[in-house]
């Protein structure tokens, strides 16, 4: 099986700050670091570290070529990225102490996707192949009905969340990864109960695999009707953000090959890895490190 993520590419530039910023408020960041990332890029270079024969598409600006040399280091293609006069996308993180994070986005090229070029994309595709696609891009309700009429199986992470454009696109959707802010967010209630949230999200998208990430207190996953849960791994956080992407990538990955549950116990883990090291796609971890990640834990898990 082969993937194609069609998403976003961006130019992260991250603020270590001690507190994000107020109101008002001017702020002295204490650190300034450039990283490559995007929700788009991020979940490629997830994929491909996990194993997955992986392709991107989407666009970048003049200045974006880091980003594709990033993306073939780690063995995506990058043929089906395009240039554009319009300037890359790129996205202000604040990073606080505590490695919690809040992002401004800047849509640029990644917002030049149209119709043609996504039939031009999946016209190299055919059934079988996976789509992950999440909600920075132009063009998303075409590009997924295409591949669906490819028989293309459908991967959605809605982030950023946009309620009345997300909401009429998850029929189309196999598999749904979330979290659980955004899982509330769709569904237009919120509800104490993670397994009740993840029930009541199955009615939207039926037949579809959920992925719900809880942070701190682990994952969900709803697969064939069953609920597997995923402790999460005690790690010290230094930066979380790009932990989402990783965990998408690796599940997906991990699902082609796994059962559900050693699938959600490999994305967990990669995710934690992810979230002890500083920027998005350049956290994301080997395949390698994550299974010696998984082995140690293993045994730390059997002394107790
Ligand atoms: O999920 C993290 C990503 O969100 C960052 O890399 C940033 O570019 C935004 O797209």
């Amino acid at each position: 099986m082969r993937a194609l993520v069609f998403g976003s590419l961006n130019i992260d530039y991250v603020y270590q700050v001690p507190h994000f910023v107020q109101r008002g408020e001017t702020l002295a960041s204490s650190s300034f670091q450039r990283f490559c990332g995007g929700k788009g890029l991020n979940q490629a270079i997830a994929l491909a570290r996990a194993g997955m024969q992986t392709w991107m598409a989407g666009a970048v600006g003049t200045e974006g070529d880091f980003l594709l040399e990033e993306l073939r280091r780690a063995g995506v293609n990058t043929a089906h990225v395009c240039r554009s006069e319009t300037p890359t996308g790129h996205a202000i993180i604040q990073n606080s102490p505590d490695g919690d994070n809040c992002i401004l986005l800047y849509g640029g090229a990644n917002r030049i996707i149209s119709t043609e070029m996504a039939a031009e994309v999946l016209a190299d595709f055919r059934a079988g192949d996976l789509l992950l696609v999440q909600n920075e891009i132009s063009s998303l309700r075409e590009i997924m009905t295409l591949a669906k009429e490819r028989g293309m199986p459908v991967a959605l992470n809605p982030s950023p969340m946009e309620t009345e454009t997300l909401r009429p696109l998850l029929p189309l959707v196999d598999v749904l990864i979330l979290n659980r802010v955004e899982a509330s967010q769709l569904l237009g209630r919120s509800m104490d109960d993670a397994e009740q949230l993840l029930y009541a999200l199955s009615t939207l998208c039926p037949g579809a695999q959920i992925a719900l990430t809880l942070g701190a207190e682990g994952a969900l996953l709803y697969h064939d009707g069953a609920c597997f849960r995923q402790a999460s791994f005690p790690v010290k956080a230094v930066d979380t953000t790009g932990a989402g992407d990783t965990f998408t990538g690796y599940l997906l990955a991990g699902l082609t090959e796994e059962e559900p549950a050693a699938a959600l116990r490999l994305a967990s883990a990669a995710a934690a890895l992810a979230v002890t090291r500083p920027g998005a796609a350049p956290a994301i971890p080997t395949r390698e490190e994550t299974l010696r990640f998984l082995s140690e834990q293993s045994r730390a898990e059997a002394v107790i």
